[in-house]
C-alpha cells in the first residue's frame, strides 16, 4: 500500500521525505489555508520537490472554469494530479482530462456509488473520506471494504485513496482491506513510527552500553 502525506506544510514533506516513507502528497484548500506564504507558490514548490503524484485541487464549480484550472494545474508538473470534487460537472472534468492523460483524484466521496462513477468518468484516484464518515456515526472504513471488493469485482484501474484519516489504526485496518493508498496527515505518521516498547528498549540498550563504557574507557567502533 502507498502511502501519501497529507499536507501542505513543506517542512513536513522534507522531514518525511528524507525517511523514504512517502509516496506522494495530497493537498486541499483546507490544508493550504493553514500555510503562510502565496498558495500557488506553495503547490508548485511541493510538485517540484515531490518526485511523487501530488494532488492540487481545483476551486471553480462550473464545468468551463474546472476545466481552465485543472489545464492549469496539470502544467505545475509531470508528478501533478488534479483533484476534482465529486460533482456532475467534476465528473465531465474527469473525462475530459483523463482523455488527455492527465491524472485525477475525485475528492469527497463519501458512497461506493459515487466512487463506481468517478472511476467510469476514468478517475485515477477515488478518495473516500472516513474520518467525516465517522464523525456522524457511519463507519467509514465499511466505504472501504464496498469500494476495494466492487473495483476487484470487475478489475478497475482507477485507485482507492483512502481519506480523511484519523488515526492509525485506520491505516492497518485499510492495508488489511487491500485498499490502495493511505493519505495521512504528519502526526499520524508520526504515531506510527513510535511505540513506547521501542523507546523503553532503546533506553536499556543505550545505558547498558554506558555502562561497557565505564568498564572499557577506549571502547571505539
Ligand atoms: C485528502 O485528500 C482530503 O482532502 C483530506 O484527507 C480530508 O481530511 P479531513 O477530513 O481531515 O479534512
Amino acid at each position: 500500500m502507498k502511502i501519501f502525506l497529507d499536507t501542505a506544510n513543506f517542512d513536513s514533506i522534507v522531514k518525511f521525505n528524507e525517511m523514504g516513507i512517502v509516496d506522494g502528497i495530497t493537498t486541499n484548500p483546507t490544508l493550504l489555508s493553514k500555510e503562510k506564504g502565496n498558495p500557488i507558490e506553495t503547490m508548485k514548490k511541493i510538485v517540484e520537490y515531490v518526485k511523487g503524484p501530488v494532488s492540487l485541487e481545483i476551486v471553480a464549480s462550473s464545468f468551463d472554469e474546472m476545466m481552465d484550472e485543472g489545464l492549469k494545474l496539470a502544467k505545475y508538473g509531470e508528478n501533478a494530479v488534479v483533484k476534482v470534487p465529486m460533482t456532475s460537472d467534476g465528473l465531465k472534468v474527469v473525462k475530459a482530462l483523463s482523455s488527455k492523460n492527465i491524472k485525477t483524484n475525485v475528492t469527497l466521496v463519501f458512497s461506493a456509488n459515487q466512487a463506481l462513477l468517478a472511476a467510469k468518468a476514468g478517475a485515477t484516484y477515488v478518495s473516500p473520506f472516513i474520518g467525516r464518515l465517522d464523525d456522524i456515526g457511519h463507519e467509514g472504513l465499511n466505504l472501504i471494504k464496498e469500494i476495494v471488493q466492487i473495483f476487484t469485482n470487475y478489475s478497475i484501474p482507477t485507485q482507492v485513496l483512502v481519506a480523511s484519516v484519523r488515526h492509525p489504526l485506520h491505516v492497518i485496518e485499510s492495508a488489511k482491506i487491500g485498499a490502495d493508498v493511505v493519505t495521512l496527515p504528519p502526526d499520524t505518521l508520526d504515531k506510527m513510527i513510535r511505540h513506547p516498547l521501542t523507546d523503553k528498549g532503546l533506553d536499556l540498550f543505550l545505558n547498558d552500553w554506558k555502562k561497557l563504557v565505564k568498564d572499557h574507557p577506549d571502547l571505539k567502533f
